[in-house]
């Protein structure tokens, strides 16, 4: 939530900025500025709503600075508008911040600064920041910095400029991700890597309490005692497509069509060629801990925790420990009861979210072990679990999540078969007719790809566009995937969907069935397929309008159903990863249909880094 950028260097800094900020809009779209300093001037912009709205105010008076920081929002204090935008500035207009993450006692703090006569401009929590950097600035930026970040409380990820010291960037990172990038004769500091990856591949992930100068020849880091700190710089290999748009209307569009070749990587990264054995080097967990391990609680928010519904069903079904699946935002204040044999996954793409990265806080505090499903590497989960499976779906940028949801899925089913095989509960032959199954499925998903124009037709029908409402249904393995097609079309087309286990239809939820209700009914091949054709005659019978998603050959099923789509044959426990092409697809077409900024669905942002 909220994306920074910064630059020191040659170039002009704004051309810099934006273009970062572009690749960093998912985090936030409320209102963007950039602030830069040429000469002992400093010059600040902003504007409320997309980074468009920014970039027309710059080609009216560009900045011409060579040193600067700039942002995109997500707003959490204040609502958006311009003088809520970042960067914020001090009294005299000498000091600029960003700030990404939440100033607990920013109350405290601005009451203390007004009764010293500070006016305020914003209603935000950040503006706090400039004011107490220079309440504590005597000709040291640094300094006055970290004298000011020894008063707060919360969380941030900061970019500070001065115009007093025109080529000096200071940047801080605590409970916020926060990466600096090394060029030659030139540094960045970014909220994310797809943001600096045109410029330069060495980056260093900052740590919890860094605090550093960056300058044109390097960065300098200490915490806040001033104690030195140093970090490794890390070579980034994604090429340069991977954070582009490429020949795709949207990222989404891009995304859906890349979870083959992320599957794909995923096996070729975790599987021994020569033995055809799981191999998962990070997992942080020997045969032992493996083996006594007596109760897995997932935690995960939103998609991932549909990914670890999946997972649940997988680690019980193939090694037979008891799983538990919590949303890391009710875990954190449950009464929970938790031990050393237990071991924690925290699912999640960002690897940042406040929620899951607090629940698994509190999970090594009371003794369980943390092992991490995470797509982004470096990330704060990633470090902070004892283990990790990285998911290697490359940067996910459309805000609803899709290849990272069935890489979290692919990554679950590796270790299920990873801890099977250890605790003995499959033989060895029965771990390979399952990797079997799965190296099955890249390829029928390209294949379905290829026809997602059918998919088209469909949600292009009038009763599915026009609905004010929607249900999907499902059942076992399929159950998390009614719950994930159903976030999936809300989030983005804003019509009113739940998802619901197909089996609880009859307690509640067929109440709502009338002759304008769509009901996607998850009706594929396995052990529950004729119940949720008898869920669906029930549906039917009450005049709703029925879309099932079923097993390509089931041509029974369009007897029941208003329109069907069919997906390959496959193996049942892996076949949430093929029903979530029909669904990712109908909920972008239904959405594009509509009109709806699909990549940038309103008042949500990726990476959700506050609570
Ligand atoms: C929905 C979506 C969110 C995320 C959730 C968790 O499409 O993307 O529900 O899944 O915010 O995010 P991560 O996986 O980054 O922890």
């Amino acid at each position: 939530m909220c994306g920074i950028v910064g630059y020191v260097g040659e170039k002009n800094a704004q051309e810099v900025i934006l273009a970062g900020l572009h690749r960093l809009e998912y985090r936030g779209y409320d209102s963007a500025g950039l602030a830069t300093v040429r000469e002992n001037d400093l010059t600040c912009t902003r504007c409320v709503g997309k980074l468009g709205s920014l970039e027309g105010a710059l080609r009216q008076c560009p900045h011409t600075g060579h040193v600067g920081i700039g942002h995109t929002r997500w707003a959490t204090h204040g609502t958006p508008n311009e003088t809520n935008a970042h960067p914020h500035l001090d009294g005299p207009g000498d000091i600029a911040v960003v700030h990404n993450g939440i100033i607990e006692n920013f109350q405290e703090l601005r009451r203390k600064l007004e009764d010293g006569g500070v006016s305020f401009r914003s209603e935000t929590d950040t503006e706090v920041l400039p004011h107490l950097i220079h309440a504590h600035y005597e000709g040291d930026l640094f300094e006055a910095v970290k004298k000011a970040l020894r008063e707060v409380r919360g969380a941030y990820a900061l970019g500070v400029v001065c115009r007093h010291e025109p080529d000096l960037l200071v940047a801080a990172r605590k409970g916020s991700p926060l990466i600096v990038g090394l060029g030659d004769g030139e540094a960045f500091i970014a909220s994310d890597v797809p943001a600096i990856m045109q410029f330069t591949r060495e980056v260093i992930y900052l740590e919890e309490g860094d605090l550093c100068t960056i300058k044109r020849d390097g960065c300098a880091i200490q915490d806040l005692e001033g104690n030195e700190r140093s970090h490794i710089t890390a070579t980034v290999d994604w090429d340069e497509t991977t954070a582009e748009k490429e020949d795709y209307p949207h990222y989404m569009l891009k995304e859906i069509h890349q979870q083959p070749d992320v599957i794909r990587h995923q096996l070729l990264t975790y599987v021994d060629k020569q033995t055809g054995q799981v191999r998962l080097p990070d997992l942080g967990l020997d045969e032992v801990a493996l083996c006594d391990i007596s109760r897995i609680v997932i935690v995960a928010c939103g998609t991932a925790w549909h990914a670890g519904m999946v997972g649940k069903y997988l680690i019980e079904g193939f090694a037979r420990v008891p799983v538990e699946v919590e949303l890391a935002s009710e875990f954190r204040y449950g009464n929970r009861v938790l031990g050393p044999n237990d071991l924690v996954v925290p699912v999640t793409q960002s690897g940042e979210t406040a929620d899951t990265l607090e629940a698994i806080r509190i999970a090594r505090q009371e003794g369980a072990s943390v092992m991490g499903v995470v797509n982004v590497v470096g990330s704060s989960i990633a470090r902070e679990a004892d283990g990790v499976i990285y998911t290697e779906a490359g940067p996910e940028i459309g805000v609803a999540s899709t290849k990272a949801y069935t890489s979290q899925i692919s990554a679950l089913v590796l270790f299920a078969i990873q801890l099977a095989r250890t605790r003995r509960t499959i033989s060895g032959e029965a771990a390979r007719g399952l990797l079997k199954h799965l190296w099955d499925i890249p390829g029928k998903l390209t294949h379905y790809l290829e026809s997602c124009e059918t998919v088209r037709r469909v949600a292009e029908k009038p009763r599915y566009l026009k609905a004010r409402n929607a249900m999907f249904i499902g059942r076992g393995y399929n159950y998390p995937s009614s719950m994930e097609g159903a976030l999936k079309l809300k989030e983005i087309s804003y019509i009113h969907v739940e998802g619901y286990a197909a089996g609880e239809m009859k307690h509640g939820p067929i109440a709502l069935v009338t002759s304008e209700l769509p009901v996607v009914c998850i009706a594929v091949q396995g052990q529950v397929y004729e119940k949720v054709v008898s869920n669906i005659q029930e549906i039917r019978a009450r005049d709703g309008i029925t879309l099932a998603i079923a097993t390509e050959g089931d041509d029974l099923i369009r007897e029941h159903s208003d329109d069907v789509l069919y997906v390959p044959d496959c193996y049942e426990p892996f076949s949430p990863i093929l029903v979530a092409a029909p669904l990712q697809l109908l909920a972008y077409y239904i959405a594009d249909g509509l009109g709806r900024d699909v990549d940038q669905p309103r008042n949500l942002a990726k990476s959700v880094t506050v609570e």
